[in-house]
């Protein structure tokens, strides 16, 4: 029943454009109605022209919405801004599906090029302010094509590594891929079973009470919000974001990375990824890494696969690209550290089951010798509010409360080996010659293939198969995407 519940809302949320545009203009107008401060410059208005990001745009001057199919000459705007509403959230109980829509606001600050962070020495001081020119980048919420001159430029990256030769799983879930599903140990599929290798980061090992934090999908409307909450405790996260996202709000990231947080590759589209070709694979990366130097002038040395969607052949293309997978925690039980919080928006999960699935983690944590990673959203409002609201404190308050922190920081991995240009490690990212096993095959890249290897790294061998309903729940959060790219 619950896949037929998502496979409409999938249907709904990406056929029928034009219901969607006609819901999204309500809920813009009821938006931009219930404002009383100034609203900000129009998100949809310009399409093909340049949205420029100085010091007199606001952060949440989101450029043309997907593919470039926006109601031009309309005024119609995103949620209205406005600098007074801090941190407030609502009570549990409303926050669902259904809530209205809060004012967002800009980033605060703007940062001027050549500001450099003051947190890590050799940091690359910001390039200039970032403008976005349709013409220089791939559709927003597509997989970019892969015949552009820079992905063929990019798939060099990939020469001197043993790229596995691992057919394309249908879905990203093992119901769809039976075959793949029967070897999924031997792929190290993540999302089939939790399988990890030793190169994945999962957990921040041997801190125990150590919580690595983590937004995933941003910068979005609300990350603001999240962001003010998140100064006002002195805490700082990694943020995974989105390319399609990172373009849009340059302030909001540049106000992230400024503060300290940690900046991540999450895909240009947030697609499955081991459904696609290698070069997809390589457009997805890509195109995040150069959307994140261009708006930081830095380049991230980690990445998350969307859904946790990762196996050898997709592992192996990170890493040769120069990106450190990061999932988050699996027990060896099987049990995900995912709150679930990207189900409210959809309504299939609520506020109270999000928060009773937190407290699981938080009674489970408790069991583990490890630090552990777990899953939170910045992109919607109801992900937000449940962070800062809810689930954040209860971190703070529990007893003994846990260390929130970044999961570089909770791996020992310095700020300056989080970027490229910065990095002094000359081991991470495992390079080619690094004799780390790179593509899973048990032994180390460049080096003789015979010798000891260091095993399958199945360190989650004799794991479950995550359960069917979250991988099938997995498909909502493409939708809610879809309708709130089409929204703004
Ligand atoms: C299982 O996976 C391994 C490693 O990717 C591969 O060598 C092998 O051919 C696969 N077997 C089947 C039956 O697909
Ligand atoms: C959610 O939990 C709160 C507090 O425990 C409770 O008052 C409320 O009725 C619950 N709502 C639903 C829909 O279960
Ligand atoms: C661990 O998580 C499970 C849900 O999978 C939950 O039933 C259990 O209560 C949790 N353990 C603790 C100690 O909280
Ligand atoms: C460099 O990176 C490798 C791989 O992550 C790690 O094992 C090693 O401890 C790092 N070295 C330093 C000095 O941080």
């Amino acid at each position: 029943m619950k896949l037929q519940i998502f496979t409409i809302f999938l249907a709904v949320a990406l056929s029928d454009a034009t219901n969607i545009n006609h819901r999204h203009a309500d809920i813009a107008k009821r938006q931009s109605s219930s404002s009383s401060s100034s609203s900000i410059s129009s998100a949809t208005a310009t399409s093909a022209s340049s949205v420029t990001t100085g010091a007199t745009s606001t952060a949440s001057s989101a450029v043309s919405g997907a593919s470039g199919t926006t109601a031009s000459g309309t005024s119609t705007t995103g949620p209205p801004a406005s600098a007074t509403w801090g941190t407030s959230f609502p009570p549990l109980s409303q926050i669902s599906s259904g809530m209205p829509s809060e004012m967002t606001q800009p980033a605060s600050t703007t940062y001027a090029a050549g500001s450099s962070p003051t947190y890590y020495s050799a940091a690359s001081p910001l390039p200039s302010p970032f403008v976005y020119s349709a013409a220089n980048w791939p559709a927003q919420d597509k997989v970019p094509d892969t015949s552009s001159s820079e992905v063929q430029e990019w798939l060099k990256e990939l020469d001197g590594f043993d790229i596995p030769d691992i057919d394309q799983t249908v879905d990203g879930t093992c119901g769809s891929s039976p075959a793949a599903a029967q070897n999924a140990s031997a792929r190290g599929w993540w999302t089939c079973g939790g399988w990890t290798r030793d190169t994945d980061i999962t957990v921040c090992p041997g801190k125990k009470g150590d919580w690595g934090l983590s937004f995933d999908d941003g910068p979005g409307f609300y990350s603001t919000k999240l962001f003010n909450w998140l100064s006002e405790k002195k805490i700082l996260a990694t943020f995974f974001t989105v390319g399609s996202r990172v373009i849009e709000r340059p302030d909001v990231l540049r106000e992230e990375y400024m503060a300290g947080h940690e900046i991540s590759v999450h895909t240009w589209s947030h697609p499955h990824l081991t459904t696609l070709s290698n070069a997809q694979i390589v457009a997805e990366l890509g195109w995040t890494r150069k959307a994140i130097k261009e708006v930081l002038g830095v380049t991230p040395t980690t990445m998350r696969p969307p859904y946790g969607d990762i196996d050898d052949r997709v592992r192996a293309i990170c890493l040769a690209m120069g990106m450190v997978p990061i999932i988050w925690t699996r027990t060896p039980s099987g049990f995900s550290f995912d709150t679930f919080d990207w189900e409210i928006p959809g309504g299939t999960v609520s506020s109270n089951q999000s928060f009773a699935q937190f407290n699981a983690i938080l009674g489970n944590a408790s069991s583990l010798n490890d630090g552990f990673v777990v899953l939170q959203h910045d992109l919607f409002e109801q992900t937000v509010d449940m962070a800062i609201g809810y689930t954040l404190p209860a971190a703070l308050s529990y007893n003994p409360p846990y260390n929130l922190l970044p999961i570089g920081q909770c791996n020992g991995i310095p700020y300056t080996n989080m970027y490229l240009e910065s990095n002094v490690n000359t081991t991470f990212p495992y390079p080619s010659n690094s004799g780390t096993d790179v593509d899973g095959d048990g032994s180390g890249e460049a080096q003789s293939k015979s010798g000891s290897s260091s095993g399958s790294g199945s360190s989650n061998a004799g794991s479950r198969q995550i359960s069917s309903t979250s991988s099938i729940g997995l498909l909502s959060m493409a939708a809610i995407a879809a309708l709130w790219v089409a929204a703004f």
